[in-house]
């Protein structure tokens, strides 16, 4: 049985990250309101989990809802939230029936209780699944996971018989176990519809070496045949890290 676990094949990326934007203006290229571009959207989001376990790809994270989103018109937050508990429910027998686990990246305290607790229970319910994680991010910013990754690193300092040396022996490595991602694979394609060139606080930490890929699709549009384009580019990429192309080809 395929693992989130287990190695993922040559050329597949392990974990692929993805901004899902332009619901807003596919739904008024239609002459649509905003919402009938979100349903379409989390409807999308829904098969590309399927899509990806296909490739087989192991983490999938879909930017839901990042902590800026609230500053939306209230309307449409109200929308949002209230789509997302109706969707995860109706969502959650086809998840286990693919062995989909779906976790959760970002703070979901502030979320209305009916959204939360569809989270919550779509956690629960699939903890044991092992075949692909949906991280679905909601109220996450990169930043803030930061900021919060450094208060965790504070209190840890101050837990060490020698704050001083453990400052000055920090690394990246035990940094990222301080963010909330830390138990979470690192991203390889970070995706982006929508035509916008941005990360938009969407996974910073890890976009360090994630290879970026921006679509001018409207993420209501984006295909399966979309997504296997995607993959053959970050395929054909050459991943350094730093080092030269002589030393990562030997
Ligand atoms: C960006 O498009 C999209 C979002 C802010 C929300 C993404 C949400 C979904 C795909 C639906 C699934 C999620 C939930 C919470 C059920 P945009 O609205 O910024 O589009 P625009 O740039 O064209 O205006």
């Amino acid at each position: 049985m395929s693992s989130s676990k287990q190695a993922t094949k040559p050329g597949i990326p392990n974990h692929v990250g993805i901004v899902m934007d332009g619901n807003g203006r596919w739904a008024k290229s239609q002459g649509k309101v905003r919402l009938e571009g979100h349903k379409k959207g989390a409807d999308v989001a829904r098969q590309v989990v399927r899509w990806a376990q296909k490739l087989g790809i192991r983490h999938i994270s879909l930017y839901a809802f990042s902590t800026e989103n609230w500053d939306r018109p209230k309307l449409e937050v109200r929308a949002l939230m209230g789509l997302l508990a109706m969707m995860l429910p109706k969502t959650l027998p086809e998840m286990k029936e693919n062995g989909v686990r779906f976790r959760v990246l970002g703070d979901i305290s502030p979320l209305p209780a009916k959204a939360r607790k569809a989270v919550e229970q779509a956690c629960a319910e699939t903890c044991d699944n092992s075949a692909i994680d949906l991280i679905l991010c909601l109220n996450y910013g990169g930043q803030q996971e930061i900021v919060a990754g450094v208060q965790q690193t504070v209190k840890w300092l101050e837990s060490q018989s020698d704050s001083e040396k453990a400052l000055a022996e920090l690394t990246p490595e035990t940094f990222r176990s301080m963010l909330w991602r830390h138990d979470m694979a690192p991203v390889d394609l970070l995706i982006r519809t929508g035509g916008e060139c941005r990360i938009s606080n969407f996974h910073l930490w890890d976009a360090a070496y994630a290879e970026l890929y921006f679509s001018d699709l409207f993420w209501p549009d984006f295909t399966e045949n979309d997504l296997q384009i995607a993959v053959e580019d970050y395929a054909a990429r050459e991943r350094r890290f730093g080092k030269t192309s002589e030393q990562v080809c030997r």
